[in-house]
């Protein structure tokens, strides 16, 4: 049976990579009910809610989610985004954020030094819990009295099972990240799930880094790294950093996921772009790995690698937008990838 996916392009580059990567599931062959919603800025304003009860009942039944970015000038960015990426994350429990970073050629890497260029990566970042749940508030607000509290929630159940999750998606090491020298009641719970994990997969190798420390041995050497799994807001910090490791924003893909209820969503990390949305320039191969990854995740490794392989080889020929070295427009980025589908 077809797989129902909902389609989200939303704001800006959103709206011009997310048709790059439908071209390419369907020419892969993907058996795929594509149904698009207005969840954007325009939706926002007109309805007053960023998610109306309707659209939200269909998001909810279908089998994943694929997803562009949200956000746009005219509308108050922190509700709208709580109300849209922030929400389908928390309710749909998606509590799983793998974010790979490959250097798929040489020639994207900032580094120096060849020796360390070599780059496959997975940071496993929690993502339904930290300082990310808005709870908190202001008291005595825009007095000179004010107090601002912004609460990281940790909790057992969330921290043992993305520690877990890192072990089941490692392939050599798991090196786990926090900042449990100076956040002390957090870190030590972190620890101690850690250690108790950590226990349960002697046949993994592991290592604790503090994220400052993580920070500098990623760009001193990030050829040591396979799986990296931390919170949510050191996960989505570092994950920018993975990213220009190997070739910017524009190809950084996502999967939000949980792996017991199946559900998913699939969105680039590069965000709405403002300043270069709506002229062509917009890189699609960030969302067309993540849909190499909803492809995998829905059960069909061959076709997600076809998918991968297909974008490795149109960036090594240069057959790419200018970000990555090539000339070539949004579009035309997505026709070169089509057409080295071998499948
Ligand atoms: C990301 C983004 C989001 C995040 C923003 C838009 C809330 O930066 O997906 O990395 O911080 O998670
Ligand atoms: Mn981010």
């Amino acid at each position: 049976m077809s797989k129902k996916i909902a389609v989200l392009p939303c704001d800006g580059a959103g709206k011009e990579v997310v048709p790059e990567a439908i071209k390419v599931l369907r020419a892969a062959g993907a058996d795929f009910d594509f149904e698009e919603f207005d969840v954007n800025a325009d939706a926002y304003l007109r309805d007053g809610v960023p998610i109306t009860p309707e659209v939200w009942a269909e998001l909810a039944k279908a089998d994943s989610i694929l997803f562009g970015a949200v956000g746009d000038e005219r509308v108050n960015h922190t509700n709208y985004l709580a109300g849209v990426l922030l929400r389908l994350r928390f309710e749909l429990d998606l509590y799983v954020n793998l974010r790979p970073a490959k250097l798929y050629d040489d020639r994207l890497s900032p580094l120096r030094r060849e020796d360390r260029r070599h780059v496959d990566l997975l940071t496993v970042r929690e993502n339904t819990e930290g300082l990310y749940v808005g709870m908190g508030g202001r008291f005595k607000k825009g007095t000179q009295d004010e107090i601002a509290t912004q609460e990281d929630i940790n909790t057992h159940l969330g921290v043992t099972r993305i520690l877990e999750h890192a072990f089941q998606v490692a392939r050599r090491e798991v090196v786990m990240i926090d900042k449990s020298n100076a956040m002390t009641y957090a870190g030590g719970l972190w620890q101690e799930r850690w250690k108790a994990v950590a226990a349960q997969h002697p046949k993994t190798k592991t290592r604790h880094l503090l994220v400052d420390a993580a920070a500098m041995q990623l760009v001193k050497d990030p050829s040591q790294f396979d799986v990296i799994v931390t919170g949510n807001l050191f996960g989505d910090i570092l994950s920018d950093l993975t990213a220009e490791l190997v070739g910017g924003m524009g190809i950084a893909p996502s999967a939000n996921i949980n792996p017991k209820t199946g559900r998913g969503l699939f969105e680039p990390v590069h965000g709405t772009a403002p300043d270069i949305a709506g002229k062509g320039l917009v890189n699609p191969v960030g969302a067309i790995l993540s849909a190499s990854m909803m492809v995998r995740h829905l059960g069909d490794p061959q076709m997600a690698d076809a998918i991968e392989g297909a974008v490795e080889s149109a960036i090594r020929a240069r057959e790419c937008t200018r970000d990555i070295g090539g000339s070539l427009s949004t579009s035309q980025a997505g026709d070169a990838v089509v057409k080295r589908l071998k499948y």
